[in-house]
């Protein structure tokens, strides 16, 4: 059975939702995104991405003028309306159609691109991913220099991905400068000495929203947090490792760049805060 989408104000079954070819987002990958979670049919973490949408938005002078509760209705229709129980909601708005390639933004006014769908993904939760954990490999970090926005340019991600499955392995950490930056397309950490470090907020990563979350979850059980960023000899020598994100939550790490961590199990500190994570997504969805 066909999903439902929703392109500029409009419900539609997704083989008869089309974009212009001379759509910005198309042309010139001018375009920002979000990956809400959905748990038990409920959107988690909602307001968070939705504040991260609005900062992407301003960073590139892109306007918008969808609202907060017009989003929600939006999300939640399309949960609906496709059945989703686990999953997430792809959101994504271009720069619109410029009527012609050009470097140079289209006129004002021009009316920008929105698109939103859902994927049923079943097992976010009971992944047995998490129970194994996983092993990533580490490559340069050749992605532009404003990773803090959410822009759809994730080629040199999706290289990253496939360089890891190549050897082997499930994901890569991009390093630059001698230091990790993040995964390829998650926040990384690591734990040493009961302690989680991971890199600071700047433009070099994407404030990730299930960062924000279990870094204020950490804290609140009394976890000591060191916000800087470490090199991969410090993460080969760490007890466990782990990375988040929407779609992943909290994941365990045992192996970087062919040393496994710590036992080569998944580690504690990654584990409870697994379940911590969960637990309060559920109970705060909307
Ligand atoms: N990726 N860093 C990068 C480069 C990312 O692409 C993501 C998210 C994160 C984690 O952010 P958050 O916790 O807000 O999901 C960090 C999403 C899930 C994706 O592209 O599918």
């Amino acid at each position: 059975m066909s999903r439902t989408v929703y392109l500029n104000g409009t419900y539609l079954p997704e083989e008869e939702a089309q974009v212009s070819i001379f759509d910005r987002g198309f042309v010139m990958g001018d375009a920002v995104y979000e990956v809400t979670c959905v748990l038990d049919g409920k959107l988690t973490e909602f307001d968070g991405h939705m504040a991260r949408l609005q900062r992407s938005l301003k960073e590139l002078e892109m306007v918008c003028d969808i609202t907060r509760d017009e989003w929600l209705e939006i999300h939640r229709k399309l949960i609906e309306l496709n059945g989703v129980e686990e999953g997430g909601v792809y959101l994504q708005v271009t720069r619109g159609n410029a009527g012609d390639r050009d470097f140079h933004y289209p006129p004002a006014g021009t009316p920008p691109t929105v698109v939103l769908y859902t994927q049923s993904k079943p097992g976010l939760v009971e992944d047995p991913k998490a129970d194994k954990g996983i092993k990533v490999i580490s490559v340069p970090d050749l992605r532009w220099h404003r990773r803090d926005i959410k822009t759809v340019q994730l080629l040199y991600a999706s290289m990253a991905k496939m360089a890891a499955e190549k050897e082997g392995k499930d994901d890569a950490w991009f390093v630059e400068d001698g230091y990790v930056t993040e995964g390829s397309s998650n926040n990384c950490y690591i734990v040493k000495g009961g302690k989680i470090i991971t890199r600071d907020l700047s433009h070099d990563i994407l404030h990730g929203i299930t960062r924000g979350s279990v870094l204020r979850m950490a804290r609140e059980a009394q976890m000591v947090i060191e916000e800087r960023p470490f090199t991969i000899a410090e993460a080969q020598s760490a007890d466990e490792a782990f990375y988040t994100s929407a779609s992943a939550f909290v994941m365990p790490i045992v192996e970087v760049d062919g040393v496994a961590l710590g036992d080569g199990k998944p580690g504690k500190v990654a584990k409870r805060l697994r379940e911590i994570y969960i637990e309060e997504s559920r109970n705060s969805a909307i």
